[in-house]
């Protein structure tokens, strides 16, 4: 039986300062068969909100991540770039294109190679901290350490010399900054992060060293064309999404403090805000039914992770920040062959970010009134603008 009356929404766009997740996710579950949503571009796309059905969808071969099929939805300001766009881009490839790129990769994001690298995650935690105690009693715990921190780990993981690491951190700034740069600068800092990018494979293929790119170039799979792209997707797909997870991470710790100092809130940090909302956008490319609905090849999909991780059948209480329950099973890294690759390195990043900062910070507080924090929705990722804290 399909459901040939669905019920049509706005997409659910969401502005600085409203609560999150959106309350219309509830209604959107209830409704029997699946939501369609117009886009800003007058589009329509699918919205999947249950968890069953989000990892179904997810998981389903005929539904693809190619942003070059017709239909695919296009959601929030930035454009999901094509194969043609920037070779490497492997995230909007489908099996078995996709598999190449994940066979060379998956071994540089086991627990045992993250764990090899807890020291220097350690340390660049550490030398946010020192500079932050060092400039006085307040800070903005986005722009002073929710941002650098993964910044500054990605560059260590891709091999990035100290000496390139301010100009490394301070383009990825400008990319994720969106009401603090323009347009154009965020496209001149892609331009130079490629340049840089593709430089630093060239210094690697003559010189190579104990790194991932070194790795990635004598095994061979992935050509030096390709790897800059490769790159370029571990570096964005890694930075605002982190950072936006512990800025999110220290308030729910503020306003819940007896967490603090224990390592399973990062599981529940993770479920709980799902920064990465809209993130899993796919395309039908054959007739396909989901909860009894007909989707059709060229319809978009948006599943929203948000309402999947919040969905009373997968979660008890879901609006509950719990760290006792166990929430393994949440989809805020996505399901199937795309989940989030670097998932390990996240979990060790976001647990050395909170143990230190309350360790060495204890008293730590906001400077604004959580109410009054701005809240960051480019359609995209979800976040935090500014966290002003004190101590
Ligand atoms: C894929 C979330 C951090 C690398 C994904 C996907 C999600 C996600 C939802 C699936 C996209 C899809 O289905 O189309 C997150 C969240 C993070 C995070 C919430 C932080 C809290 C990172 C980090 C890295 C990374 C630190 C690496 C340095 C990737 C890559 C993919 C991916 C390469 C594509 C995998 C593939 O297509 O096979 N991430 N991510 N992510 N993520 Fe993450």
């Amino acid at each position: 039986m399909t459901h040939s009356d669905p019920m049509v929404v706005d997409f659910p766009t969401r502005k600085p300062g409203v609560s999150f997740p959106p309350p219309d996710y509830g209604g959107y579950r209830e409704h029997e068969g699946l939501v369609l949503s117009r886009l800003s571009n007058g589009a329509r796309a699918w919205l999947v909100t249950r968890h069953e059905d989000v990892r179904a969808v997810l998981t389903d071969p005929r539904i693809s991540s190619n942003p070059s099929h017709k239909g695919f939805p296009n959601v929030g300001t930035v454009g999901v770039p094509t194969q043609e766009q920037i070779p490497g881009w492997f995230v909007g490839l489908d099996s078995p294109e996709h598999d190449r790129f994940r066979k060379a990769l998956i071994p540089e994001f086991t627990v045992r190679r993250i764990r090899g690298l807890r020291p220097a995650i350690e340390r660049t935690v550490d030398e946010r901290l020192d500079a932050m105690l060092a400039a006085g009693n307040s800070a903005d715990l986005v722009a002073d350490y929710a941002l650098p921190v993964p910044s500054l780990v990605i560059s260590t993981l891709l091999g990035v010399p100290p000496s390139d690491r301010d100009f490394f951190e301070s383009r990825t700034r400008t990319l994720v900054s969106l009401r603090a740069s323009t347009d154009a600068q965020r496209e001149t800092a892609v331009k130079e992060l490629l340049r840089y990018i593709k430089r630093l494979v060239g210094i690697k293929q003559k010189w190579p060293g104990d790194d991932l790119i070194s790795r990635l170039l004598a095994a061979g799979s992935i050509a030096p064309h390709e790897l800059s792209g490769v790159l370029m997707l571990l570096l964005i797909a890694g930075h605002e999404t982190t950072a936006n997870n512990i800025a999110l991470g220290v308030v729910t710790l503020l306003a819940n403090p007896e967490w603090i100092g224990d390592d399973r809130a990062v599981e529940e940090t993770l479920r709980f805000h799902s920064v990465a909302d809209i993130v899993s956008l796919r395309v039908a490319v054959e007739d396909v039914e989901i909860a009894g609905q007909l989707i059709k090849a060229g319809d978009g999909i948006v599943p929203l992770i948000a309402a999947a991780n919040h969905d009373t059948s997968a979660f008890e209480c879901p609006h509950m920040f719990d760290p006792a329950r166990s929430a393994r099973h949440h989809v805020a890294f996505g399901y199937g062959i795309h989940q989030c690759l670097g998932q390990n390195l996240v979990r060790v990043e976001m647990e050395i970010a909170y143990r230190k900062l309350f360790e060495r910070i204890p008293d730590i507080r906001l400077a604004t009134p959580d109410e009054g924090l701005s809240i960051k929705y480019d359609g995209v990722l979800y976040g935090l603008e500014q966290l002003p804290v004190r101590w």
